[in-house]
């Protein structure tokens, strides 16, 4: 999908990854609703697009609330008149003491923001698309979401489930010219990362940093490819600090390769 003149949804868009998606769409030509449940950050990035020339608004939203979804993806139509992208990308990890030590409260929202708000935002935006006939959904998962995540479990249980109904919905995808694809960063150099080791340090737990971390930008790079390349259906796109890489759906057992 050629992103100049089409209108885009970004949650998480005040911080980290969702703010450079924002501003990477609104420079590529798109209008952006900034979705965020932190005004001041969401503010910030509106600020910032508008003075760079683009068009934006925020919209204060809990990806968890059903109401608030429906008035972010609402404000994209009343505001610039259409929904074409929605980049369901605000999320949380467990952070220190990490699982099963931190209240279960706090299990329980990382699979809520993390998992269940990215069902819930493809699952509306969907027939708001279809009326218009088609858009490109993104999904933010992690490579916590490919590989085993030792640090933390639930983060990577949420991440996977992010994953897998991504992958799942490949054909629904292609038969509906919606394509829903996700996002599986590395460790990126955002707010939540340096929140997470700073919070570890202070109980004295030991955690690291790889020697190249990715920048947020280059996750703004892979979305934009993602938004663009009208070949991709049910994929998810690995980003590392040495490259990044196509993750086709596996077929089931016994099944046939869906095209
Ligand atoms: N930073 C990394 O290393 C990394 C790696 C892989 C995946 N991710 C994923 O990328 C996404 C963005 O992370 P980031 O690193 O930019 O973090 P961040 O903390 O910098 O930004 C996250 C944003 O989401 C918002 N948010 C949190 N809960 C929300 C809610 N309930 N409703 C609406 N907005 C909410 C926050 O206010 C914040 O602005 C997350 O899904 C994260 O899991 C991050």
């Amino acid at each position: 999908m050629e992103i100049r003149g089409k209108v885009g949804v970004i949650t998480g868009g005040g911080s980290g990854i969702g703010r450079a998606v924002s501003e990477r769409l609104a420079h590529d030509g798109a209008s952006i609703v900034v979705a965020d449940i932190d005004d001041k950050g969401g503010a910030e990035t509106v600020k910032m697009i508008e003075s760079a020339g683009g068009k934006a608004a925020f919209v204060h939203a809990n990806v968890t609330a059903i109401g608030d979804v429906r008035r972010m993806l609402d404000t994209a139509l009343a505001r610039f008149g259409r929904l074409d992208i929605v980049h369901n990308n605000a999320g949380i990890g467990v952070g220190a003491p990490g699982f099963p030590d931190a209240p279960p409260e706090r299990w329980h929202l990382v699979v809520e923001i993390d998992l269940q708000a990215v069902i819930l935002g493809t699952g509306l935006a969907a027939p708001i698309m279809q009326k218009q006939g088609g858009g490109v959904i993104i999904n933010t998962a992690s490579m916590a979401g490919l590989y085993p995540h030792r640090q933390d479990a639930v983060y990577g249980a949420a991440k996977g489930g992010v994953v897998n109904f991504t992958h799942s919905l490949a054909s629904w995808s292609a038969e509906r010219n919606i394509r829903v694809n996700c996002v599986c960063p590395g460790i990126v150099d955002t707010p939540m990362v340096r929140r997470g080791l700073e919070a570890a340090t202070k109980l004295g737990i030991k955690s690291w940093m790889p020697a190249k971390i990715i920048q947020p930008q280059e996750i703004a790079d892979a979305v934009a490819l993602l938004v663009r390349d009208d070949s991709l259906f049910g994929c998810s796109l690995e980003v590392r600090p040495s490259g990044r890489q196509i993750v086709e759906p596996r077929p089931a057992p016994g099944s046939r390769k869906q095209s």
